[in-house]
């Protein structure tokens, strides 16, 4: 995700502002710029890499001045360049534009500002913005505020937006919509910040802002007004943490943090993804309607979390577009003789788009005439780079070496690539795909609703704390939910844990249960009652409890439950959704296991994020 930094005051601006955006580092981006208030221009300076590159290109010729927007760019639409790097300015070089989000129809205002001969310097959707709020502001007699009032009501899509202009160079108007921004109040100056990590170290006192609230700051005001342009009186609040709780939004952990960013993470990867007459738009697949067609098999290659996801995508693509699927381990696929040729769609997924064994098995399916498609959340990292297309998922980075966000979005784009398949081979009807679209765009709320009802979970998880062995069980797309809920558990807890296919429960693994220990086992109760999966787990609760576990069952609201210790409850929905949400309180518990156990959560012991070795 983008930071985002806004000063006006009596200090020089390049302090609170690069400062700022060191205080936002941990976000994660690939591009950092600074536009500076001087009296007759704006002093722009933007590099791609790290902030480092920004300030030395800074130091020579920096003028001094007392406001001015920066920001740190994590690449979306364009790559992480120097030209594509934020600010973006209007034509005259006077109007400046920093923005953290997606501007949906960005296209579409692009194209009615180029014939209104505006030019364009960079790839990115904010550009439009600078141009639109350049005509606005003409239009508005020089209002800066008035013309971002005009701008919101243009823009779909997320967005935090902060913009300057020369001629009142000390003048900042910022806007948010289901992206973050929060003002800061000082002594004769004012802040803007994508989180109050930037100015923590300045000031306690901020203000929260609503939806389509403008915000305009001086050094010496602050005025918040609505869409109708009606004054919002400032809603301030005391900030209680300290910098290094700022960073991690007041989570104790990044994992947290991130667990909690996943409605969010799940909507960003599933806007603007059906058009108005209901096609499913993946424009990034580079894939025309016959050569989808023609494709005979998807082979999905990913390691660890991200071949869960992959478990997920053969349930769901071979139900909805009748495509066999095979899902691989990438660093067993790349020493076989795998058959592929051009009718088959190789799908690698990669949080990081390093990991090693994945870049190899992509190599390797290259090499034998495949079509790669990466699902990555990482701008321009090397898988995605050496694949014939990608399509990124908007999780923000993932700082936290467990996966979690990227998983839920990962499953999301497998999700999307279906629909579409299936709607190009006309397996499905525009209707239907609509249908489950729109059911997928509950998906965030229903997180929102299991992370309500998290404190019962971190109670129910102490009494497990001390066990040496968990079991997980599932059954169809509760197979991956099983193995995820054991791999967090390995990796966080440090507790040997593993997932079975329910029926395979009586081929072996029901040995495992200790009737002294009474051995936990976790149950997902398969949903929608297809083809009676429940009751057969529901069998698998009690064969299990007869031999002494202690039974934990992930059900959906209304399933019939016997034989559980404690009943976990997650919306109801339809069957193949069901693992966006299943995973949600697997995740919880094995952090509060980590917790518990008094491990480092972030940095699990022997872990890397990113496995860039074979
Ligand atoms: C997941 O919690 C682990 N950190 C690990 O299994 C991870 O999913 C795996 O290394 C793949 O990483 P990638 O998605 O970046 O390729």
């Amino acid at each position: 995700m983008c930071g985002i930094v806004g000063y006006t005051g009596a200090r020089s601006a390049v302090d609170p502002l690069i400062e700022g955006l060191r205080r936002l580092e941990y976000r994660g981006y690939d591009s950092a710029g600074i536009a500076l208030g001087t009296p007759t221009s704006l002093f722009i300076e933007k590099r791609a890499g790290k902030l480092a590159n920004l300030e030395s290109a800074l130091s020579p010729n920096i003028p001094t001045v007392h406001s001015g927007i920066s920001h740190t760019r994590w690449a979306t639409h364009g790559g992480p360049t120097d030209r594509n790097a934020h600010p973006h300015v209007d034509n005259e070089g006077k109007l400046a534009v920093i923005h953290n989000g997606i501007i949906e129809n960005y296209s579409e205002l692009k194209a009615e500002l180029e014939s209104r001969g505006h030019s364009f310097s960079s790839d990115t959707d904010t550009e439009s913005v600078a141009h639109l709020l350049s005509d606005l502001r003409k239009e508005h007699g020089g209002d800066l505020t008035q013309a971002m009032r005009a701008a919101v009501k243009l823009l779909r899509g997320s967005f935090t937006l902060l913009a300057v202009h020369a001629d009142d160079p000390e003048r900042i108007v910022g806007v948010r919509r289901n992206s973050p921004l929060v003002a800061g109040i000082g002594d004769g100056e004012n802040f803007l910040a994508s989180d109050v990590a930037a100015f923590i170290d300045y000031t306690k006192r901020a203000i929260e802002l609503g939806q389509d609230e403008i915000i305009t700051i001086t050094p010496s005001s602050i005025e918040i007004i609505d869409l109708a342009g009606k004054a919002v009186a400032p809603r301030e609040y005391e900030i209680t943490w300290d910098a290094a709780a700022a960073q991690k939004g007041g989570f104790t952990h990044f994992m947290l943090k991130e667990i909690f960013e996943q409605p969010k993470a799940v909507a960003d990867t599933l806007i603007g993804r059906l058009s108005d007459n209901d096609q499913i738009l993946i424009d990034e697949l580079h894939m025309t309607d016959a050569e989808i067609a023609a494709l005979k098999k998807i082979v999905v290659i990913a390691c660890g979390t991200a071949y869960h996801a992959g478990m997920v995508a053969k349930y769901a693509i071979e139900k909805w577009a009748k495509i066999s699927v095979e899902v691989e381990i990438a660093s067993e696929y790349r020493y076989r003789d795998p058959i592929v040729d051009s009718s088959t769609l190789v799908v690698a997924i990669s949080q990081s788009g390093e990991t090693m064994d994945t870049l190899m098995a992509v190599r390797h399916a290259k090499a034998a005439g495949a079509r790669v498609l990466a699902i990555c959340n990482t701008n321009s990292s090397t898988i995605p780079r050496e694949s014939d297309a990608v399509i990124y998922t908007h999780a923000g980075p993932e700082i936290a070496v467990a996966s979690t966000k990227a998983l839920l979005t990962q499953i999301v784009a497998v999700y999307l690539l279906g629909l579409k398949l299936a709607q190009v081979r006309k397996e499905l009807s525009d209707l239907e795909v609509k249908s489950i679209y729109h059911q997928m765009l509950e998906l965030p709320a229903q997180i929102e609703q299991i992370l309500e009802t998290v404190e019962p979970l971190r109670e129910l998880t102490r009494k497990f704390a001390t066990s040496d062995t968990v079991l997980f069980l599932g059954r169809n797309v509760g197979y991956p939910v099983a193995l995820e809920g054991a791999l967090k558990l390995k990796e966080l807890a440090y507790i040997h844990a593993e997932g079975f296919a329910g029926g395979e429960l009586k081929h072996g693994p029901i040995a495992l249960i200790d009737s002294v220990k009474q051995t936990p086992v976790i149950a997902i109760l398969p949903a929608g009652h297809e083809n009676a999966l429940d009751e057969k787990m529901l069998s698998n609760i009690q064969e299990v409890k007869a031999r002494g576990a202690r039974v934990i069952v992930i059900a959906q609201e209304g399933d019939a439950v016997v034989g559980a210790e404690h009943i976990i409850r997650i919306p109801s929905g339809p069957a193949l959704l069901q693992p966006i949400l299943a995973t949600v309180p697997l995740q919880v518990f094995a952090y509060e296991m980590a917790v518990a156990r008094g491990n480092d959560v972030d940095q699990p012991r022997n872990l890397a994020k990113s496995v860039t070795v074979e």
